[in-house]
């Protein structure tokens, strides 16, 4: 039998084993609840009428997508913030033909539904999950984007943030007033000394600016768990009507144009006492009874985690968490480990760290692909990388202080979260503050600003080449230094996240001030992603298989049996050992095989025709 993964449906509402797949998944988190056939029952026809409600044109995209698989090498991805990017849902709508001319067809737009008032984690704490946030726009504005998304060919994604609502949503406002079918949406603690047990294996995501997991709640006389910050309030995924309020929500955005969720805070859904309340089975569970539910109102709409956890826990969010029994779950997710993986290479002149993830991660099933990148909203996460360090005995500490300046480096990023010097949380900064370009900016000092270029293809080349999308981050596309307004807002001064999140500076005639380094990155990164266009190679679903034996420094990996990406992350000139056969270096602008410190090539096996 055919894996029932990745793009294909197991099953649509048409084939009448919809309601059997969707009713048995969620018989097995959700079957011991008094009436849970008949819950069943009601969820299912909710999910029939939005079936029947989905638009022309939006079923006839479904059956192109189901037919056309997942996008091929000539599209990447982008990933913005509204207000940063465009200012408004309208904007975005203004600056399709600048998306199209570097080759978007898919884009991520960060939270755009009705956010908390005041701080609200960049739109991640969630007030509505359906309407748009007025400061944002309005309803009709999001139909129009869909719709001219639709016609340029981008698939537009959006969050869909699982664990937890804003304090100030209407299920939360409803508990704090005292109504129990709404406060049993709200995981909670009656105790202090529940706290306390529960915090004894549980990890800290801001451990400095909101450390533990729980928030004392007056009104519910009650500590309510709050993983991220006190006004994220964790919803109870054991209690079916979330998993329903939920689904409906999605299915509804769905129906709208959305043609991609982002599972915010995916592994963090499910909690058992003695765990660290990640990656738990149930989770899984969970995800893949959303899926199965969302295949009968759009099947072709994809699913993604955001699941930033260690390598040997990422497969399980494609259905692999039993290799031998492969689910349909998410048809993406972020390669969190080999991004961070790729920064720790560039800090340790070693290629030992990406060497490890690769070679810790499967084959995907059909229809699936890994969201490639260099750089996102958030901080480059270094716990995930823990296992690997330890194997090679990189010192994850002494990566964050070199991206952080510490040890005289020419990188200007921010340590975030990190108790002190000797830990690594997190790392703060754009890619080109990172790769040194901002100090070379500073400095008008043209050999640091080649070397900070270099590093930054580098590292955009290494996300091209690998199985998946590449998703670019707002900015990067022209080397956008920090933005340091953030320290000086109230809202935002303690979140030190803001640092990479700087507006994009469009001028009053549509065009962007770019200087020198940035216009030769963006002219280098535009040539790349036109050559990527053009190799059958580079497509989601041919796989990769690293080449051993390199010399030091070098990470070389082939896509297919004709094609070797080769990246010296090392200080010496070096030449990748490749296998038997012609080689042809693609990349111009460098010589045929070597490959100077921080440089990367192409090779494509030549044809004896
Ligand atoms: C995800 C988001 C991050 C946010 C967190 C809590 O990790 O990417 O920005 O802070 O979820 O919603």
């Amino acid at each position: 039998m055919a894996v029932p993964n990745g793009l294909t449906p197991s099953t649509t509402r048409s084939d009448g084993a919809g309601a059997s797949s969707l009713r048995a998944r969620l018989r097995r988190i959700y079957g011991d609840t008094v009436g849970f056939e008949r819950w069943c029952e009601g969820l299912e026809h909710s999910l029939d009428q939005l079936a029947a409600a989905r638009p022309q044109a939006l079923r006839a995209l479904d059956a192109r997508r189901l037919a056309e698989g997942l996008p091929g090498p000539g599209v990447i991805g982008y990933c913005a913030y509204v207000d940063r990017f465009a200012g408004s849902l309208r904007g975005v709508i203004e600056r399709i033909p600048y998306l199209q001319r570097i080759g978007v067809g898919y884009l991520h737009l960060l939270p755009f539904t009705m956010a908390r008032e005041g701080d609200n984690d960049g739109g991640f704490a969630v007030r509505d999950y359906e309407r748009v946030d007025p400061r944002l726009g309005s309803d009709a504005d999001l139909l129009e984007l869909t719709a001219a998304l639709r016609a340029a060919d981008i698939r537009l994604c959006a969050d869909l943030v699982l664990n937890h609502t804003a304090d100030d949503h209407p299920w939360a406002q409803a508990a704090r007033a005292g109504e129990a079918r709404f406060r049993a949406f709200y995981r909670q603690a009656a105790s202090a000394d529940e706290v306390r047990a529960w915090e004894a294996s549980l990890p800290q995501i801001f451990p400095r600016t909101a450390p533990g997991n729980f928030t004392r709640v007056d009104a519910l006389d009650a500590w309510v768990w709050t993983t991220f910050y006190p006004y994220q309030w964790d919803l109870d995924w054991s209690n079916p009507e979330v998993f329903s309020e939920m689904l409906l929500a999605m299915a509804r955005l769905a129906n709208r144009g959305i043609e991609a969720f982002r599972l915010d805070s995916t592994a963090f859904l499910w909690k058992r006492p003695g765990t660290r309340c990640m990656n738990e089975p149930e989770t899984h569970w969970i995800v893949q009874a959303l899926r199965a539910g969302l295949d009968r109102v759009a099947p072709a709409v994809l699913l993604k985690a955001e699941a930033i956890v260690p390598t040997a826990e990422l497969p399980a969010y494609f259905g692999l968490a039993d290799p031998a029994d492969p689910q349909r779950e998410c048809q993406l997710a972020y390669s969190s480990s080999l991004m961070a993986a790729g920064w720790g290479a560039l800090a340790s002149r070693s290629a030992d760290l990406p060497a490890r993830v690769l070679d810790a991660l499967p084959a995907l099933p059909a229809g699936s692909a890994w969201i490639n990148y260099v750089r996102c909203h958030d901080d480059i996460g270094w716990q995930v990388l823990a296992e690997e360090a330890a194997a090679s005995g990189v010192d994850l500490a002494a990566i964050a202080s070199h991206f952080a300046g510490a040890d005289g480096s020419d990188a200007r990023g921010e340590s975030f979260q990190s108790e002190s010097g000797e830990s690594a949380h997190g790392t703060n900064g754009m890619s080109a503050a990172l790769c040194g370009l901002t100090a070379a900016r500073a400095g008008a000092d043209p050999a640091r600003a080649k070397r900070a270029l270099d590093r930054m293809l580098l590292l955009h080349g290494l996300a091209l080449s690998l199985p998946g999308l590449p998703v670019l981050y707002m900015g990067d596309e022209i080397a956008l230094d920090n933005d340091e307004a953030w320290r000086s807002d109230p809202l935002r001064a303690h979140e030190g996240r803001w640092l990479h999140r700087p507006p994009m500076p469009w001028l009053a005639d549509g065009e962007l001030p770019v200087d020198d380094a940035g216009r030769r990155f963006g002219e280098a990164l535009a040539d790349l992603i036109a050559l990527r266009g053009r190799l059958q190679a580079l497509s989601p679903e041919v796989g990769s298989k690293r080449l051993l034996g390199q010399p030091d420094g070098l990470l070389a990996f082939m896509r297919g049996a004709a094609f070797v990406a080769a990246f010296n992350f090392g200080e010496r000139v070096v030449s990748p050992l490749l296998p038997p056969g012609r080689w042809r270096a693609l990349c111009i602008g460098l010589a045929e095989s070597t490959l100077a410190p921080l440089q990367f090539q192409w090779f494509q096996r030549e044809t004896d025709a």
